[in-house]
């Protein structure tokens, strides 16, 4: 009922060369009809590239982050309408990185998740404890309120139509992945939070995710693909990936 959903954040990498090669093997290896859906998210200033090079095959276009503002004088900032209108479909709001390292709230997450819903784009909401966190035992709590400001301010039932990647902060970039159920535990949690609306929504897994480990993350019966990083900057690791989740 869920198509799986693979989604490769590319980060602060590459150049245009680097670009163009990645998606050419990507459009190589996922010829034809597949189950699941496959997503690229370039930095802004590959976003033009990268959608006149994918055209009309079937890996989809995703941004790493969006303005909150629709438009105006803003300098610096990039809309969801202008993400729309270079054909991206998907674009990622408060990874750990933007929260870390822009001091991103949870209000600010929730305006930019409504930014592009009102846009068209489907938003790729993150969440996700500390280390410290869950050793404090408060995983869920955390998670619970990093969705509740988003159900505050846009209502529950728009965070149901979205995408919900779960991110340990623990486990993003540091090749030591949650365990599958770890990870399963933390999504029915999410899964539940949504109400009868969360039964079609996908929730994905992010965090040091390898075509060795992803077979079994993607076994449990909550989770509906991964938000891979460095991984995603190989394809041929990247299209393992995609594999194991059809
Ligand atoms: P890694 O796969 O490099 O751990 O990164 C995960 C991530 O942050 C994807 O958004």
């Amino acid at each position: 009922m869920r198509r799986q959903i693979v989604i490769g954040n590319w980060k602060l990498h590459g150049d245009q060369q680097f670009v163009a090669e990645l998606l050419r093997e990507l459009m190589n290896g996922w010829i034809g009809v597949h189950q699941a859906e496959v997503v690229v998210c370039p930095s802004f200033v590959h976003m033009d590239l990268a959608g006149r090079t994918l055209g009309h095959s079937n890996i989809m276009l995703g941004a790493q982050d969006v303005s909150h503002f629709a438009e105006g004088a803003y300098t610096g900032d990039v809309s969801a309408s202008m993400l729309h209108d270079l054909g991206c479909h998907y674009a990622i709001v408060g990874h750990s990185e933007r929260r870390r390292h822009y001091g991103e709230t949870n209000e600010l997450v929730a305006k930019k998740f409504q930014a592009a819903q009102d846009a068209r784009l489907v938003p790729i909401l993150c969440v996700g404890e500390s280390a410290k966190e869950r050793e404090q035992g408060i995983t869920l709590e955390v998670i619970g309120r990093q969705l509740q400001a988003v159900a505050d301010y846009c209502g529950a039932e728009r965070i149901a139509r979205g995408v919900i990647a779960y991110e340990p902060l623990w486990a993003v970039g540091t090749g030591k992945i949650a365990s599958p159920e770890q990870a399963q535990e933390v999504h029915e949690f999410i899964r539940r939070g949504l109400g009868p609306a969360g039964v079609v929504t996908r929730i994905v897994y992010g965090g040091s995710v390898t075509p060795s480990n992803a077979q079994s993350m993607f076994a449990m019966p909550d989770i509906d693909g991964a938000l891979v990083g460095g991984a995603a900057l190989r394809a041929s690791d990247f299209l393992e990936i995609c594999r194991a989740a059809e």
